[in-house]
């Protein structure tokens, strides 16, 4: 039996196709799946998780349309206002992973700001990988790796110190809703031995229960790392 998952990764799909099958826009899915989102911090804070890693806008999802990405640019500066208390009561942190610099200004602002107003809080951390991708952060790390070490031959330890939370342990699970069976590049190189979970629901109606599912289902797997099964 395995203990609790320390860190979930979570690939929060199905915005959209919630919307769509309700006659909505796509933009009102993005605003229950921020509601999803706080919904599940809780629940994961509640359940003991250390380290929640939310994937909420990928490298690649700059081609949608500028009105959805604008809005889900705003969503993300109204979470990280308005979950100030909550965070503070519930001494959750929250942290960042991706390429910041390519997010608009005010956003940048506000992340900066919640990471260090929340920067003392020793709850669960929260990670939110904005303009996240996992082949950008490798490409990263090693470029900064580069910077520092130029002419060394570099180790797959170096790589781990340079990605954007060297301190974060890899994820033990990784959960995807909206029933697609890919990683869309979350996690690339922490997720290497990740138990994966695919659920059928979409984002918008994912509940406490579901987190608990998952959880239950990773307490059954037995984790070998490539190893053979110790009885
Ligand atoms: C996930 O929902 C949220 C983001 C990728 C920002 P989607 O917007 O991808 O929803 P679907 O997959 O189209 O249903
Ligand atoms: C993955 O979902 C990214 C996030 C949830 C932020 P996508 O909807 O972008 O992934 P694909 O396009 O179905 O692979
Ligand atoms: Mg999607």
């Amino acid at each position: 039996m395995e203990k609790s998952p320390s860190h979930i990764g979570i690939i929060m799909d199905g915005n959209g196709r919630w919307a769509e099958k309700r006659g909505l826009i796509r933009t009102q899915g993005h605003l229950e799946g921020l509601k999803t989102a706080k919904r599940i911090v809780k629940a994961a804070s509640e359940l003991g998780v250390k380290y929640l890693t939310l994937y909420a806008f990928s490298t690649e999802n700059w081609k949608r349309a500028s009105e959805e990405v604008s809005f889900i640019m705003n969503l993300v500066k109204q979470y990280l206002r308005a979950e100030f208390e909550f965070s503070r009561q519930n001494r959750i942190r929250t942290r960042y992973a991706g390429d910041m610099a390519a997010l608009p200004p005010d956003i940048q602002k506000e992340l900066r700001q919640s990471i260090e107003d929340t920067g003392s809080f020793d709850g669960m951390q929260v990670i939110l990988a904005i303009n996240y991708g996992g082949r950008d952060e490798i490409v990263r790390s090693v470029r900064k790796f580069y910077q520092n070490n130029q002419g060394m031959n570099i180790s797959e330890k170096d790589i781990s110190l340079y990605l954007d939370n060297p301190d974060i342990p890899d994820p033990d699970l990784i959960i995807r809703t909206a029933g697609e069976y890919r990683t869309s590049n979350f996690l690339l190189w922490q997720g290497a031995y990740s138990e994966l979970y695919i659920s059928e629901k979409m984002w918008p109606e994912w509940e406490k229960e579901d987190l608990e599912e998952a959880i239950a289902s990773f307490q059954n797997r037995e984790r070998r790392y490539g190893g053979i099964k110790t009885r």
